[in-house]
């Protein structure tokens, strides 16, 4: 069994944040969002991973994953160039999957279910769905005598509520389905199409049906959602960095390097290494990168990713892109990256 990371997408929704990098290098306490999906992978025993690299700086996830090597995997690259589609993609993975079954996860799905069902499957694919209020926004599957009949890619029309969550089992049946496929009205070689393949030539795709969490981080309400969901999940408290006159209280992680000084800090919080944290209030479900810096202000519900400063300022409901600054000036001056939303 391999495993299969696509990492690419222009991330358009999340703009000005994927101006400088891809969507799913985004870290969530402390870790890029598709690495959430790679350690579940590896945590299966799946190690041996081909990650599908993307147009917008597929450098920097070279960079972050390198050989796997110390995260107890193997990972070999390829470049999918233009955005041709999800089972273009999978297509290119035709050598790497070398004859095995293979999981497909999509690096910006984040899903706490346990993904068992995907692993060992019968018939010629597997997928997970999940009950959805906004089936227009996914694909989406018609069950019908417990057998996936029919799968649309955001239909116009309502066909099902239960939406195909990013993470899918594929034998090596679905390339020749993909050789076959015509681009659809976007352009692309859909997921979707390529498992209606498999359905049209006969084949049984198995499916199940998940009622726990599951984010497409596709927007800034999804980040903040993730962030949320994996703070509460994950966070335990552990204070490696240093905690001077303040008040910890809860589920906080403070690594190592990091300082707070004169605060209040209510978990779940995450605390990024060589942080510093002073005379300010840092509220729950806040996650705060490396080398931040939160000086006389509070903040709650947020995400501030590496090497941003905040200070003097009320924030909530916020996300602050790498390397930015906040602050409180008697009155307002900006400069605002194309894409941004600014509420004063
Ligand atoms: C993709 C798939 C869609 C699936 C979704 C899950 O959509 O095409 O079938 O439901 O991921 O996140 P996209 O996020 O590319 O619009």
């Amino acid at each position: 069994m391999r495993g299969v990371i696509l990492h690419g997408g222009a991330g358009t929704r999340l703009r000005p944040l994927t101006h400088s990098g891809p969507k799913q290098l985004i870290k969530i306490a402390g870790k890029p969002i598709s690495m959430w999906g790679v350690q579940q992978l590896i945590s299966f025993g799946i190690s041996e991973l081909c990650v599908v690299l993307g147009e917008n700086h597929p450098e920097q996830v070279v960079e972050f994953y390198g050989d796997g090597s110390w995260l107890g995997a193997k990972v070999t690259y390829i470049y999918q160039g233009e955005p041709l589609g999800l089972a273009h993609a999978i297509y290119l993975t035709k050598e790497c999957t070398r004859g095995e079954d293979f999981v497909v996860y999509l690096g910006d799905n984040v899903v706490l279910e346990k993904i068992d069902s995907l692993i060992k499957f019968k018939g010629a694919a597997s997928i997970l769905l999940a009950k959805v209020e906004d089936p227009s926004r996914f694909g989406v599957a018609l069950v019908e005598g417990g057998r996936v009949r029919r799968v649309v890619e955001k239909p116009k029309e309502s066909i099902s509520d239960l939406a195909l969550v990013g993470v899918y089992g594929f034998t090596q049946e679905v390339f020749e389905v993909i050789e076959g496929l015509s681009p659809s009205w976007r352009g692309e070689l859909e997921i979707t199409d390529a498992i209606q393949g498999l359905i049209d030539r006969g084949k049984e795709v198995t499916f199940s049906v998940i009622e726990g969490w599951w984010k497409d981080t596709g927007t800034v309400r999804d980040l903040l959602d993730a962030n949320l969901f994996l703070l509460d999940r994950y966070m335990n408290r552990s204070l490696r960095g240093s905690v001077n006159n303040s008040v910890v209280e809860g589920r906080v992680v403070v690594e190592e390097g990091a300082l707070v000084e004169g605060s209040i800090i209510r978990g779940p919080v995450y605390i990024g290494r060589e942080s510093v944290v002073k005379d300010s209030r840092v509220m729950p479900f806040t996650s705060l990168g490396e080398r931040c810096r939160v000086q006389n202000s509070s903040i709650e519900n947020s995400l501030v990713l590496d090497g941003s400063s905040i200070e003097g300022v009320e924030l909530a409901d916020s996300i602050i892109g790498r390397n930015s600054r906040v602050s409180k000036s008697h009155r307002s001056s900006l400069v605002v990256g194309e894409g941004s939303v600014v509420k004063l």
